[in-house]
């Protein structure tokens, strides 16, 4: 394992690098008074309204709040992980990243092999390349034309030729002084186990690069050029290549949008490819293995929405099926799943063939979410007029819901459910909790959050915030905050009457900001209920906060309830402590990064500070 990277040397990097360049790199930027603006390469926009600051050092768009220094950027725009950020700006000084305690002489074994491997593959890449292109490659030239492929779509995915005979690349390498031993180890030669003889592993295929998220060749796939078994010869396991973590034309992909919003995952290289040539540039493809949590946990690093593409027929149900499963834990809020099934017989590459680019794209769009997957998964073959089969429907789904993380997407699944089979979401909540093992289990389904709130030891109050303090005691009275708080709890549609923004909510105050996190969900949601509500925290402190002001009742008649809220908010905003303009613009920034939108005054406003701060 890498060390870490020392704090001095990132700060020192930070100070010798200009954000204004390594931006200035990727998005065209103009000077505007101190600062540089342009279009905001992380939102669509048709005017600029992100601002580059050489003063500050740091990027800040007003559209959508992406907001950073040069390492973020890196970080943003090439989808790098931290230390590949810095890596690269490192790179760019002619720097070597420093890792604490990692002299380490194994590390640096490790990562001089990993280097000799790429630049192997690499080698391989561009001799296969080449191949394609002489007179012994007639016959694969002639199988890509017959199959349609453009030379535009062969270049871009850099398809080559491995030759007919033994030894082509063999030799080839070892002119350039590269030995067997690593050409075994990086699978480009197969050895005999018995007499340890060598020879290529592909041979008279066409040959297609698997390339990593940077564009560095880790592997390769070979297709025969007829109906020759296998079909398909990949790459093995070796130092760089890990079949369950790789995906074919990720790279591709990206650079053909850095903006990539979407992913779709097809079956095979010829479907990627095919796809790509027709415009539709967002297809990667899993290297003839299931799609793992692994390859999806990567996606969901670069992109908010994956759509899986299967084939109609069983076996594509049943790999639905699987990668449901395995998408579900991964189901955090903002992110998105769906399942497009093909007609029988079809796969990408014949369909978009067949019905052109348009028609494929339809069926993009139109693919079921993973809710409406979910829950007609669950309901093939059952009728579900019968009581059991209902019963079994809803078991069904709640294991499902079960797996995934908490959030939006799990509670408004929870209310769907009950919806469709009419038993309260509350009871679902209690029946979720039991299968996780929460304490309290014991308790009767039918009676829901109370009952099991008993049965666990009760939390001491938390921290200062004597309105949280009192409210814990039975007859205490409720701090303002948290009063609020308790009338959104009892009343969710309450909400609508609220300003839009929301910063009345006393922050200094837990109720304050947990009041924040409810109006914010409950308009994402656009749910009503207090039992939703109540089941998205549940199992936090949040929750069990909430539980306790939902117990309590409201002791006001409905009709003035809206009323007091009003009164309360108006309260707020006149007790509102001054700030300071640096704490009035970190505020909105730590706003935007938790992912709230900000209304146009409250853009305005951050702008105009923002000036003045560099007045
Ligand atoms: P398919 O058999 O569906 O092939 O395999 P395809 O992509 O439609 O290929 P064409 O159109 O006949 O050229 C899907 C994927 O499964 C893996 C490959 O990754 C392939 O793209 N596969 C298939 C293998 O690894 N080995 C094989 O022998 C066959
Ligand atoms: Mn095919």
């Amino acid at each position: 394992m890498a060390g870490q990277i020392p704090q001095r040397f990132i700060d020192d990097l930070l100070a010798r690098v200009d954000v204004v360049e390594v931006v200035g790199e990727r998005v065209k930027l103009k000077k505007a008074g101190r600062n540089y603006s342009g279009l905001c390469p992380f939102h669509q926009e048709k005017s600029p309204s992100f601002t580059v600051s050489a003063d500050k050092q740091f990027y800040h768009c007003f559209g959508c709040g992406a907001h950073g220094n040069a390492l973020r950027f890196l970080m943003e725009y090439d989808k790098l992980r931290f230390p590949e950020a810095v890596e690269q700006l490192a790179g760019r000084l002619g720097l070597e990243v420093p890792r604490e305690g990692a002299d380490d002489p194994r590390a640096q074994a490790r990562e001089r092999k990993r280097k000799a491997g790429v630049n192997l593959l690499e080698l391989s890449a561009s001799y296969f390349r080449e191949r394609l292109k002489m007179p012994e490659a007639q016959g694969a030239r002639a199988y890509l034309e017959g199959r349609g492929l453009a030379p535009e779509v062969i270049d871009t995915f850099a398809i080559g030729y491995a030759s007919a005979g033994w030894e082509h690349l063999k030799r080839h390498l070892g002119e350039r002084g590269i030995g067997e031993a690593v050409q075994v180890e990086y699978g480009l030669l197969v050895q005999r186990e018995e007499s340890g003889r060598t020879y290529d592993r592909f041979r008279d295929r066409v040959m297609f690069p698997i390339r990593d998220i940077k564009g560095r060749t880790i592997g390769f796939g070979g297709r025969v050029l007829g109906d020759a078994k296998p079909k398909y010869l990949n790459s093995p396991e070796t130092p760089v290549f890990h079949k369950g973590r790789e995906l074919y034309g990720l790279y591709e992909a990206r650079q053909a949008d850095h903006r990539l919003e979407r992913v779709v995952i097809v079956e095979g290289y010829m479907d990627v490819v095919a796809l790509a040539q027709f415009g539709i540039r967002n297809a990667v493809a899993t290297l003839g293995t299931a799609t793992t949590e692994e390859h999806l946990s990567r996606l969901f690093r670069l992109v908010n929405e994956v759509v899986f593409c299967f084939d109609g027929d069983r076996a594509g149900r049943q790999a639905a099926r699987r990668a449901l499963e395995t998408v579900l834990p991964l189901m955090i809020d903002g992110r998105q799943a769906r399942f497009l099934f093909l007609p029988e017989g079809e796969d990408p590459d014949t369909l978009v063939r067949r019905e052109g680019a348009e028609a494929f794209q339809d069926r993009i769009t139109c693919a079921s979410p993973l809710s409406e997957f979910l829950f007609d998964q669950a309901a093939a073959g059952r009728d579900l007029a019968r009581l059991e089969e209902r019963e079994r429907y809803a078991s069904q789904v709640l294991k499902a819901i079960g797996r995934l993380p908490e959030g939006v997407l799990r509670s408004l699944m929870l209310s769907e459910l009950s919806r469709r089979t009419g038993v309260e979401a509350a009871n679902f909540s209690a029946l979720l909790a039991k299968a996780e093992g929460a304490p309290g289990a014991g308790a009767p389904s039918g009676v829901g959050q109370q009952n099991r709130e008993a049965g666990r030891p009760r939390e001491a109050p938390p921290g200062p915030g004597e309105a949280r303090g009192a409210a814990t005691g039975r007859t205490g009275a409720l701090g303002l905050a948290a009063r609020a708080l308790q009338l959104l709890v009892h009343e969710p549609a309450l909400v609508e009457g609220l300003p839009e923004e929301d910063d009345w909510c006393p922050e200094e105050d837990p109720d304050g900001a947990l009041c924040r996190e409810v109006i914010r969900l409950l308009r994402a949601g656009g749910y009503r209920s207090p039992q939703v509500l109540l089941a998205h925290f549940h199992g936090t402190p949040e929750g069990e906060r909430l539980a306790a002001l939902a117990r309590r009742e409201l002791l006001i008649p409905r009709t003035a309830r809206r009323a007091e809220l009003e009164g309360l908010v108006g309260h707020f905003r006149r007790h509102r402590r001054r700030r300071s303009p640096q704490e009035e613009i970190d505020a909105l920034l730590a706003r935007e990064r938790a992912g709230e939108r900000l209304s146009r005054e409250e853009k305005q406003r951050l702008m105009a500070l923002i000036t003045e701060l560099h007045r």
